[in-house]
C-alpha cells in the first residue's frame, strides 16, 4: 500500500480542482490510500478580498510571516511515501496558508520524504518556487517534481483580470474583451496526464532513480520576460515589505495610510514606468542567451518538455 498525503489550500476552490484533477487516476487505484489535509487559516481570508486586506497580506507574505493555521490532524509519528504540496503564490511568495504549515511541528512529516508541489496562480511562480526550495530544504524534504497551471490569458490582461476577480469574485469574461479569469477547464481536466504518469512511475518511489516523475508532460515552463520581471517586483516588495513591517502589525490602523500610499505609488508606477520597462526587459529576454538558461533551470526538475504528453494525455 502506497501511502500519499496531499496539503493543500484554495480560496476559490481553483487549487483544489486541479488537485482533484491531477490525482483522480491514484484515487480509484486500490494499493494507494490518500490522505487529504485542507489548511485552515486562523481567521480565515475572506473572498472576494477587500481592497486593503488584500495590500496588507503582502509584507507577511515577502517576509514568510504566516498566522497561525488550525493543526491539520498529522499524526507525530505517521509514515509517508510521498506528499503534494498544493500551492498558490501570493505577492511572488507561496501563499500564508501553506508556509504557515512548513513552519508547523507538522511538517515535520515531510522530513527526508519525496514531495511533489502543484502551483495553481496567475503567471508569476518562479520567486515563490524558489522560496519553495528554501523552505523545503530546511525541513529535509526531497522535491521529485513541480507542477505550475497558469491563467492563459496574455500577461496584460491577467494584469486586470486576476485583481478584478479577486477584489470583486467576477472571474469575468470582462466588457466581452478580456479573458476569463483564472486556470481554464479544460487545463484542470488535463492535469489528470500526471496522475496517469505518477501511478505508472510509483513502484519507482523510495528506489535511487526516484523522481523525477513528471518530466515530459509540459509540468513547467518559465517564460524569461516574466523571470525578469519578477526579479525587479520582488525588489520592491521586499523594500516597501521592510517599511509596512516597521510602521505597524497587519491589519493595524498604523499601517492603512502608508499602505494607501504604497498602492498609489504601484498604480502610478504601472501607468508610467511599466510599459517602458516592459519593453526593455521584453527585449533582454529575447536576447539574452543566460536569461533563458536560467529560465529553463527554474523549470526543472519536471521542465517544459512534451515528449511524453501522447503516452498520458487523454485530451489529445
Ligand atoms: C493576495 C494575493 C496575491 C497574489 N499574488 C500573485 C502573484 O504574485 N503571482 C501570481 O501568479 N498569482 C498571484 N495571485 C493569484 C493566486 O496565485 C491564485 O491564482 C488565486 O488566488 C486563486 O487561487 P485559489 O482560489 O486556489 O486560492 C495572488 C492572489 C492573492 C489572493
Amino acid at each position: 500500500m502506497v501511502h500519499i498525503l496531499v496539503v493543500h489550500y484554495s480560496q476559490t476552490g481553483q487549487l483544489t480542482r486541479v488537485l482533484r484533477s491531477f490525482l483522480g487516476p491514484l484515487a480509484i487505484n486500490p494499493d494507494i490510500r490518500i490522505d487529504w489535509r485542507e489548511l485552515r487559516p486562523l481567521p480565515s481570508y475572506a473572498f472576494p478580498w477587500r481592497f486593503l486586506s488584500f495590500f496588507d497580506v503582502f509584507p507577511e507574505s515577502v517576509y514568510q510571516d504566516p498566522p497561525p493555521i488550525e493543526p491539520c490532524g498529522i499524526a507525530p509519528d505517521a509514515h509517508y511515501d510521498l506528499v503534494v504540496l498544493g500551492y498558490q503564490v501570493w505577492f511572488l511568495s507561496p501563499s500564508l496558508p501553506i508556509v504557515a504549515f512548513l513552519q508547523s511541528p507538522e511538517a515535520k512529516v515531510l522530513r527526508d520524504r519525496p514531495v511533489i508541489t502543484v502551483v495553481g496562480c496567475r503567471n508569476m511562480w518562479v520567486r515563490a518556487h524558489q522560496t519553495m526550495l528554501g523552505l523545503l530544504h530546511d525541513l529535509g524534504a526531497r522535491l521529485v517534481d513541480n507542477v505550475v497551471l497558469t491563467d492563459e490569458g496574455p500577461l496584460w490582461a491577467t494584469f486586470i483580470t486576476t485583481p478584478w476577480w479577486l477584489l470583486t469574485g467576477n472571474k469575468g469574461p470582462l466588457m466581452g474583451i478580456l479573458p476569463e479569469a483564472g486556470i481554464s477547464a479544460s487545463a484542470i481536466k488535463r492535469s489528470e496526464r500526471f496522475g496517469h504518469a505518477l501511478n505508472a512511475a510509483l513502484p519507482r518511489l523510495g528506489k535511487t532513480d526516484e523522481g523525477p516523475f513528471l518530466r515530459g508532460l509540459q509540468a513547467a515552463t518559465v517564460q524569461p520576460l516574466t523571470l525578469l520581471a519578477e526579479r525587479i517586483g520582488y525588489r520592491s516588495f521586499r523594500i516597501w515589505g521592510r517599511i509596512l513591517r516597521a510602521v505597524g502589525k497587519p491589519g493595524s490602523g498604523a499601517r492603512k495610510p502608508v499602505l494607501v500610499i504604497y498602492v498609489v505609488f504601484l498604480v502610478t508606477m504601472i501607468l508610467t514606468v511599466l510599459p517602458f520597462t516592459a519593453t526593455i526587459l521584453a527585449i533582454k529576454a529575447r536576447c539574452s542567451r543566460k536569461v533563458q538558461d536560467e529560465a529553463t533551470a527554474l523549470e526543472l526538475p519536471s521542465g517544459s518538455g512534451t515528449e511524453r504528453l501522447a503516452l498520458y494525455d487523454r485530451s489529445l
